[in-house]
């Protein structure tokens, strides 16, 4: 082999980390055979060095700095995968870039905040930065987009991308479980962020979208302009009665270009369950990408952990190996557009579930409401009859989120809501 080897400098040694290290010592050869030239991590950094790790490290050079690995002689790539989305990841990422170092990260958080920036500070300096990692796992969304559909005009991404919040709403389906329930049982499984707002408030997911989005529709990353709703609120009650009516519910994040600019949401919706989304069980990911020639395509798979997450960044590493060089967000980042954030326009069919007192009137004051909304019921229901009040479900017709809002905020005036109502998207899936 007459190549020089390729040298990485591996930052963060915890679930991706590790991983990353097993395949490049399991899979030297084959990596050496698909690329022509061999793989190697020539320094590691971490915060721990006494760490047991059921990694064997002593060949590589260690770093408590990982700013100092970043500058290191014998790194041609810097693979971040300590996380944070500011300090010492965005420090060390950049001093790489300032280094000549192409960079492989795996950091959502990082790229959704400062993905523009890193991007044109990349571009100039005549490097690249790669993150198929960041969304969904080790499922290889980021090169469908931009390799495998970069001839499409893309019209929608849609997609179940944190696995957290598919275990615990799964969980609840099947078993019957309230949100509380399986929340803990999540995070003594260790299933949920440090922080479990980053999964379960639909932040984690936002990332993703927004970075996906990034790529699909060529422009600047713009997660400030996701609309995110977490899952906290999703009750065992909709679940059931979504069920009833042949749905389920998901945090599902959609992404598309209207007429009034860039929609991006992140929230709960009702799918149909009979649908691949609707069928998606425990942590798995999937990801749905509709262009104008290829139609639907629709990935499924593992969303996290140390095998998968550490499969997609060596996908990225042997693509530097190998020599293929493409833009961080699928086309210079200079030419990416300001996107204008259009808050969910598209309307949809609302599923709205109500307790109301039951005395004379009552529906038709709430029937009012929508109707000078302009909403239109589609379908409407009465069940379970408790005492003085009566539980009410109803879907729309089409509308939009502003339409359904505006008619929400007059329920309270007609004094017969006895608790706070609830809408949720059902989504055209
Ligand atoms: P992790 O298990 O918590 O590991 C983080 C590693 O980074 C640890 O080895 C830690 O050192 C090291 N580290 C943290 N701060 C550091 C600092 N200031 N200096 C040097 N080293 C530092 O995290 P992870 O799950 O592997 O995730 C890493 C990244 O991948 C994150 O951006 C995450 O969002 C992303 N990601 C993770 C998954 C997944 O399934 N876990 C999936 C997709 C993307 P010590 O070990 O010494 O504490
Ligand atoms: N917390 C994330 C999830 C990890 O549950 O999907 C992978 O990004």
């Amino acid at each position: 082999m007459s190549a020089a080897p390729l040298r990485i400098g591996l930052a963060g040694l915890g679930t991706v980390g590790i991983g990353v290290v097993k395949i490049v010592q399991d899979h030297a050869d084959l990596i050496a055979r698909r690329t022509g030239r061999s793989v190697v991590i020539t320094a590691v950094s971490a915060r721990d060095r006494a760490k047991n790790r059921d990694a064997d490290l002593s060949a590589y050079a260690w770093e408590s700095d990982p700013i100092a690995l970043a500058r290191r002689d014998d790194v041609d790539v810097f693979i971040e995968v300590m996380g944070g989305h500011d300090g010492p990841a965005k420090r060390a990422t950049e001093t790489a870039i300032a280094a000549g170092k192409d960079v492989v990260s795996a950091n959502k958080a990082l790229l959704a905040h400062h993905g523009q920036a890193l991007a044109l500070a990349a571009e100039s300096a005549g490097r690249v930065i790669r993150f198929e990692a960041a969304v969904a796992g080790g499922i290889p969304v980021i090169k469908a987009l931009t390799e495998g559909l970069a001839g499409n005009q893309i019209k929608r991404v849609m997609g179940v991308m944190n696995g957290s919040c598919n275990y615990i709403l799964t969980r609840m389906q099947n078993e019957g479980l309230t949100y509380a329930e399986v929340f803990d049982a999540a995070q003594q499984l260790g299933y949920l962020e440090a922080d479990p707002n980053l999964d379960v408030g639909g932040i984690d997911a936002g990332h993703k979208l927004a970075l996906l989005a990034s790529i699909a529709f060529g422009t600047k990353v713009s997660f400030d302009a996701v609309e995110l709703e977490g899952i906290g609120k999703v009750s065992i009650d909709d679940i059931r009665l979504a069920a009833d009516m042949g749905y389920r519910i998901k945090l599902l994040g959609v992404a598309q270009m209207t007429g009034r600019g860039l929609e991006q949401r992140m929230t709960p919706c009702l799918v149909p369950a009979d649908s691949p989304l609707g069928q998606l069980q425990g942590g798995t990911n999937m990801v749905v990408l509709e262009g104008d020639s290829v139609g639907q395509i629709v990935l499924r798979g593992p969303g996290a952990g140390t095998g998968p997450t550490a499969s997609a960044v060596m996908a990225d590493v042997l693509d530097i190996a190998r020599g293929t060089r493409l833009s961080t967000f699928g086309q210079p980042a200079s030419t990416l557009a300001d996107p204008v954030a259009a808050i969910s326009t598209t309307p949809a069919s609302y599923y709205m579930r109500m307790t109301l007192l039951d005395k004379p009137g009552a529906l038709a004051k709430i029937a009012t409401c929508l109707g000078e909304a302009g909403v239109s019921i589609d379908q409407m229901r009465q069940y379970g009859h408790e005492g003085t009040l009566a539980p009410v479900l109803i879907v729309t017709h089409k509308a939009t989120r502003a339409d359904i809002d505006h008619a929400m905020g007059r329920f309270d005036a007609t004094g017969v809501m006895a608790e706070a109502p609830v809408a949720i998207r059902i989504e055209e899936v």
